[in-house]
């Protein structure tokens, strides 16, 4: 036979196809509902309004839509009318087109699919001089990172169509569309359908087939057979020549066999032809066609067969099958009945420039040869390398979030003169490539700045700087260890700076930018810094620092609800520390990290006038699964539920309070507690960490407090307990006192903490002491001095303010008396409520005590004497006055700090110069410390 038909011919058929594809589209009018339909088909009419309704093909029954939703670039174009005709389909009168040039990727984004399934892509053109040029362009077609075919429309009423089998290995299929500088690239329509993967074996992860010809032989009706006939809607094109050959046909089922590997339907089969000339063969022929990118393309050839006729016992049908010659099977072939055999090439055929397969009759054969159905393929590698699969994700989702225009279509990376605007990639050869750089600086973006940033695990750099984007910053970022520059100015940013990202600056592993942006910690601010005393001789910065805000600071301050009534439910923390000082000893060497960097002020100046505030970090349940090694270790338990000992990723330890089923503590109580906690942030108050508000699980992260309460050491029953020193004790009573002179004048409205006690105050590892349990923590209005009312007294009896007991009329002087319980407690080592001889008061006993004249009688004999009595004086003489029964009479906190801090120093300065001798201090001046009055006096009846 003469010439290469199938792919001569093919454009005939097209025509023909045409006509009868016409009639589709004309159908019903239906809403579009979902994108991928319930067969796992994409059928896309590119170029139809995104607004516009899909429609139903009339013959398949398959709904078209708008390709909208599937790119983010091309413009709408009609076909020009003459060009279209009455049965024409739909799908064909309008096309997208991509401007932007030579060198320009658009990509559709196909999904969402099952990944690493095999799918058949089918592209169509059809030019239709939709843009009055006259002139038909030529493009390329990747698929992925791949590409796929050269795109030559040869004319403007030709439709081309492209098909290719393809396993696509993410959960989206990208066919992009490449400007390769000889015309605007455009398409009309694009269809996937997915096909399991047993099909078409010799397509795998690495090898795509590219269609070049499905023929079915015989059907004198010349229709095109595809869905619903062909279940994978396979478009089946019939082939005939009468001249040659005959038709055979028959009306019963074809079957496949089991687990077929191509699944033809049986309406293809049922047809076949034979040689008219019953001596003759069956030939074709096809032309290679190469290109640049495929120099010299592969091919495989796949014959179906089944026999149509009952043949009589004596009769015999047997053929051989040869490519160019070749014989492809070792002996003849014979069809059987009414079953699919097929006959294929599994190595690709290569390097003729025409393919020749003839089916001509083995010797013993009696009837002629028979042929039902033809497939050719060219094969194509699909070894393209991919960026690395978090990073797509990650990019994708950015993209979407912030709906980036650019060029941000296909694969992020690759191919690498296609990787995306804003980008920086690092390619190697070992690993697939990352994205390390992203520039998305004046890009229009606005909302939240996305957690998926912390997707990209190899960035480096970050410039999210001259946008619009709101709310905090999240922690997330931190976790990126490569993360080397994060420019965020210029953007409405608010909240704080969270710790992580702080901890990361702090340590020089990172470059944190974020001038001008107002909002900034404005908005999230409950403590202001403290006047910093310029006497003090404590160098260590109080824990928050504002700069100067845009905002006054009466906006800044004012602007909270004054008395939020901050009503949070006890912290277990008592049984918690019993329990952590157990664990404790056992974690004493375990470094902890956060602490004291995690509650540092950290400040910058860039541009604008920058305040910086630690966020929580959230949680989410399984990461708090991961951090308690799934909750096995249980250092506490309390009303609201257990208290468990986790691990965090950078090694610091945790104590995580899950809020059980049963706790009384509401939601809306837990979340408020980890909302105020969120808001204080000082060296010497636990800090809150973060929480958990995960579906139904609710918890709190709090720094774990290795050695426990402070109650327990000083009158623990555990006689291992090493007995604190003078200094330690000094310093301990220091940290709390600072703790809580923070809470009573560097927050506003300034807080009341309302149950200070030895209990109450936590010892980290290195026994430095913080306050805990902000249960009972009240707000209330210093500035006009108004006390807080409330409508039951709180509290623990025995350091309780009988003022306030009296009157329920609250101060921060109810708290300065419990504090002076606790100097009280820290100087005796005795209970704060003595059982012997009967219940008293620490605060009577050590008033009689002192009375009687000797501070040798009060002070805890565990010391051994160690200590200087100057300042045991002095403290003894400040736990007095704090307890002093009018409040006005009692010093407040910052007062207490202060003659703490000189003790300090006396206390250092004295050890230092008296480095290991004994002073066994006894009486001791009273030289400028107060005399107590015994008369104000009080204790808790
Ligand atoms: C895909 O098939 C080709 C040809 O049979 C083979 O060389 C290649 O190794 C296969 N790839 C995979 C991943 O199996
Ligand atoms: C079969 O076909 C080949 C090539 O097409 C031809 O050379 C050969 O003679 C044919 N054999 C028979 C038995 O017809
Ligand atoms: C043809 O038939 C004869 C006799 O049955 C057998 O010996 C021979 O092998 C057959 N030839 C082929 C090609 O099958
Ligand atoms: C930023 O967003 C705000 C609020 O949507 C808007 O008013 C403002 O114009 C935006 N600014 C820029 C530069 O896009
Ligand atoms: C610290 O300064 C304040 C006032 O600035 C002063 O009243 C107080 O006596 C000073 N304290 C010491 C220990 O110098």
């Amino acid at each position: 036979m003469e010439g290469p038909w199938p792919r001569a011919m093919a454009a005939w058929w097209w025509w023909m196809s045409l006509l009868l594809l016409g009639i589709a589209g004309c159908g019903g009018v239906l809403q579009v509902h979902g994108q991928v339909d319930n067969l796992g088909f994409i059928s896309l009419d590119c170029g139809l309004p995104e607004n516009a309704a899909g429609y139903v093909d009339s013959t398949t029954k398959l709904r078209f839509t708008s390709d909208a939703g599937f790119i983010n670039a091309g413009t709408n174009h009609n076909m020009s009318s003459e060009y279209i005709t009455p049965l024409m389909g739909k799908s064909w009168h309008n096309v997208r087109s991509f401007g932007g040039g030579a060198g320009a990727r658009s990509c559709y984004t196909l999904g969402p699919l099952v990944a690493g399934l095999k799918h058949l892509v089918r592209a169509k053109f059809m030019y239709g001089n939709y843009d009055g040029l006259n002139k038909a362009p030529v493009f390329d077609l990747h698929v992925g990172v791949n590409y796929w075919t050269t795109v030559n429309i040869s004319n403007a009423n030709t439709p081309e169509i492209y098909e290719i089998i393809a396993v696509v290995p993410g959960d989206s299929a990208e066919v992009c569309l490449v400007n390769t500088g000889s015309g605007t690239p455009f398409i009309s329509a694009l269809d996937l359908r997915p096909l399991e993967n047993g099909l078409y074996p010799m397509s795998n992860s690495t090898q795509g087939l590219v269609l070049l010809t499905r023929s079915n032989f015989g059907p004198t009706d010349g229709v095109i057979l595809r869905y619903p006939d062909d279940p994978h809607d396979r478009f089946w094109i019939p082939q005939s020549k009468p001249t040659e050959w005959s038709e055979i046909s028959t009306a019963k089922r074809v079957h496949n066999m089991e687990g077929s590997s191509f699944d033809v339907p049986s309406a293809v089969m049922q047809t076949a032809v034979t040689p008219i000339n019953s001596s003759s063969p069956i030939q074709f022929t096809w032309d290679a066609e190469p290109s640049a990118n495929v120099p010299d393309p592969g091919y495989i050839c796949i014959l179906h067969f089944s026999e149509l006729q009952p043949l009589p016992v004596n009769a015999l049908r047997q053929f051989y099958v040869t490519l160019n010659g070749q014989l492809w099977l070792g002996k003849g072939l014979t069809p059987q009945y009414l079953y699919t055999n097929a006959v294929f090439n599994g190595i690709p055929s290569h390097g003729s420039h025409q393919y020749n397969v003839s089916l001509n009759a083995t010797t013993n054969s009696t009837v002629p040869p028979i042929l039902n159905a033809i497939e050719i393929f060219s094969v194509l590698p699909t070894t393209g390398i991919t960026t690395a699969t978090q990073d797509v994700s990650a990019m994708a989702a950015i993209r979407g979030m912030y709906k980036v225009k650019k060029n941000w279509m296909g694969d992020p990376c690759m191919p690498k003169n296609f990787a995306w605007k804003g980008l920086g990639c690092s390619y190697t050869v070992s690993s697939p490539p990352i994205v390390t750089g992203l520039n998305l600086s004046s890009s229009g973006l606005s909302g939240n700045l996305s957690s998926s940033f912390a997707g990209l695990k190899g960035l480096q750099y970050l410039d999210l700087s001259r946008n619009n984007l709101t709310g905090s910053i999240p922690d997330t970022l931190s976790q990126l260890s490569s993360l080397t520059l994060i420019d965020l100015t210029d953007n409405q940013l608010n909240g704080s700076i969270p710790p992580g990202l702080v901890k990361r600056t702090q340590d020089g592993s990172l470059t944190l930018r974020y001038g001008n942006n107002p909002n900034l910690c404005s908005s999230g601010n409950y403590c202001r810094p403290l006047e910093k005393q310029k006497n003090s001789t404590d160098t260590r910065s109080p824990s928050v620092i504002i700069m100067d805000s845009p905002l006054s600071q009466t906006d800044i301050y004012y602007g909270i609800p004054m008395v939020a009534v901050l009503v949070i439910l006890v912290l277990s923390v008592v049984i918690l520390c019993i329990k952590m000082r157990r664990q404790g000893r056992t974690s004493n060497n375990i470094k902890r990290q956060n602490e004291a960097s995690i509650t540092r002020s950290h400040s910058q100046n860039n541009k604008g006038h920058i305040s910086l505030r630690f966020d929580n970090r959230r949680f989410t349940y399984s990461e708090l699964v991961a951090i308690t090694n799934g909750f096995q270790q249980v250092i506490g338990r309390g009303g609201f539920g257990k208290v468990y000992q986790g691990l965090m990723e950078d090694g610091t330890q945790v104590a995580v309070k899950l809020r059980s089923e049963s706790s009384d503590q509401g939601e809306q109580e837990f979340l408020a507690e980890a909302q105020t906690l969120a808001k204080i942030h000082h060296k010497n108050l636990v800090s809150l960490i973060g929480y958990c508000k995960d579906r139904e699980y609710m918890a709190l992260v709090y720094e774990y407090m290795a050695q426990g309460a402070l109650d327990e050491h000083l009158n623990g029953k555990d006689n291992n307990q090493s007995i604190l020193t003078w200094r330690q004790r000094l310093r301990i009573a220091l940290e709390s006192a600072q703790g809580l002179e923070y809470l009573h004048k560097g927050c506003n409205p300034p807080l009341i903490h309302r149950d200070v006690k030895t209990s109450n105050i936590l010892l980290n590892a290195n026994l430095e002491a913080k306050i805990a349990d902000f249960g009972l923590l009240k707000a209330f209005n210093s500035n006009s001095d108004t006390h807080v009312s409330s409508a039951r007294v709180v509290g623990t009896l025995g350091y309780l303010d009988p003022e306030y007991q009296a009157t329920f009329q609250l101060t921060n002087k109810s708290d300065v008396f419990s504090f002076g319980v606790v100097l009280l407690e820290i100087i005796t080592g005795q209970r704060h409520i003595l059982k012997d001889p009967e219940p008293t008061s620490i605060v009577q006993w050590v008033r009689q005590r002192l009375a009687c004249g000797s501070i040798e009688g009060v002070v805890d004999t565990r010391m051994h004497g160690d200590h200087n009595v100057n300042s045991v004086w002095k403290i003894a003489d400040t736990a007095l006055k704090c307890t002093a029964h009018n409040p006005m009479q009692r010093p407040t906190m910052t007062d207490v700090v202060a003659v703490l801090q000189d003790c300090l120093e006396i206390e250092v300065a004295h050890n230092d110069v008296n480095a290991g001798i004994y002073l066994a201090g006894s009486g001791g001046d009273m030289n400028g410390y107060g005399r107590y009055d015994i008369d104000t006096s009080s204790g808790v009846s």
